[in-house]
């Protein structure tokens, strides 16, 4: 596990012994993890697991009961979301929210609602519209019409037009074709490769995430119980054997977060 007490220049983000909750559910429990400058990191979990809870509490959309978020070496626990948003911190929520009646275009452009600098603006739209030009073509047209793949796109290219550090991204792929969600995964790899942005991705498609990734972690229950490069989890049998093991058990708690802790 990492060191959580230290903290270094290239660390992006830091989130030490972070516990949310709704309620009486809580839904992450000592959750400490770190991102580093110009990496893709991800946080690979099944369905209820408290990966959407985990960015939710980074972006502030969710104040923790315990714990610290550090961005860029200050903190921002429980800060207001658009304070968040302004440091260059942008969150793209599960389910592609996007506004269904307003064009593509103008989705585009509240993406960079925060932004003075019109010539970087217009050379950002131009960027995102090299990354997907499916959204050039369709840019007059209202966002609640395009596909679900076509929404996803539009979702990311509506927060790189912040300019952001950091983006988290919650489970691009959910209900998207292998061959769509490869592309996008594609396309991910570029704007971290070519822009130098930071990646925080957090998927149930382990497969995918860990190929594109540089550092994962593994959730289980609401607590990190793994993490490692990517490299070094993919060789790993357990990861494949738990992804499929899920199915059979189907059910959470105590036995399977013992069985789980084994790995360590
Ligand atoms: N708005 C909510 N109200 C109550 N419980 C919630 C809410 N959102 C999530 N949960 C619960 O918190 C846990 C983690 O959920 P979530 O972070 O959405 O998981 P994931 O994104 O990994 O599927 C689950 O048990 C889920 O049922
Ligand atoms: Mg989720």
């Amino acid at each position: 596990m990492s060191d959580v007490t230290t903290t270094t220049a290239d660390e992006l983000l830091v989130l030490a012994n972070v516990e949310s909750a709704y309620g009486p559910i809580r839904a992450i429990r000592g959750v400490s993890l770190k991102v580093r400058k110009g990496e893709i990191a991800t946080v690979l979990g099944s369905n209820g697991a408290g990966k959407s809870t985990i960015l939710k509490t980074i972006s502030g959309v969710l104040d923790p009961n315990r714990g610290s978020v550090h961005f860029k070496g200050e903190d921002i626990t429980a800060h207001d979301p658009a304070d968040i948003v302004r440091r260059g911190l942008v969150h793209v929520p599960e389910g592609r929210e996007v506004f269904p009646l307003l064009s593509v275009r103008e989705n585009l452009l509240m993406g960079g609602y925060t932004r003075r600098d019109r010539d970087g603006l217009q050379r950002d739209l131009e960027l995102v519209y090299t990354y997907f030009p499916i959204l050039r073509e369709r840019e007059k047209q209202d966002a609640g019409l395009l596909s679900g793949g076509q929404q996803q796109m539009l979702a990311i290219s509506r927060a790189l037009m912040g300019a952001p550090e950091l983006v988290l991204l919650d489970e691009p792929s959910l209900g998207l074709s292998p061959k769509l969600t490869r592309e996008i995964f594609e396309i991910v790899v570029r704007i971290n490769r070519e822009r130098g942005t930071t990646i925080l991705l957090v998927e149930q498609n382990a497969n995918m995430a860990l190929n594109v990734a540089d550092y994962g972690y593994v959730l289980e229950n609401g607590r990190i119980v793994m993490e490692d490069r990517c490299e070094v989890l993919r060789e790993k049998d357990d990861i494949r054997e738990f992804y499929l093991g899920m199915k059979e058990v189907g059910v959470r708690g105590e036995r399977r977060w013992k069985k789980k802790k084994m790995w360590r």
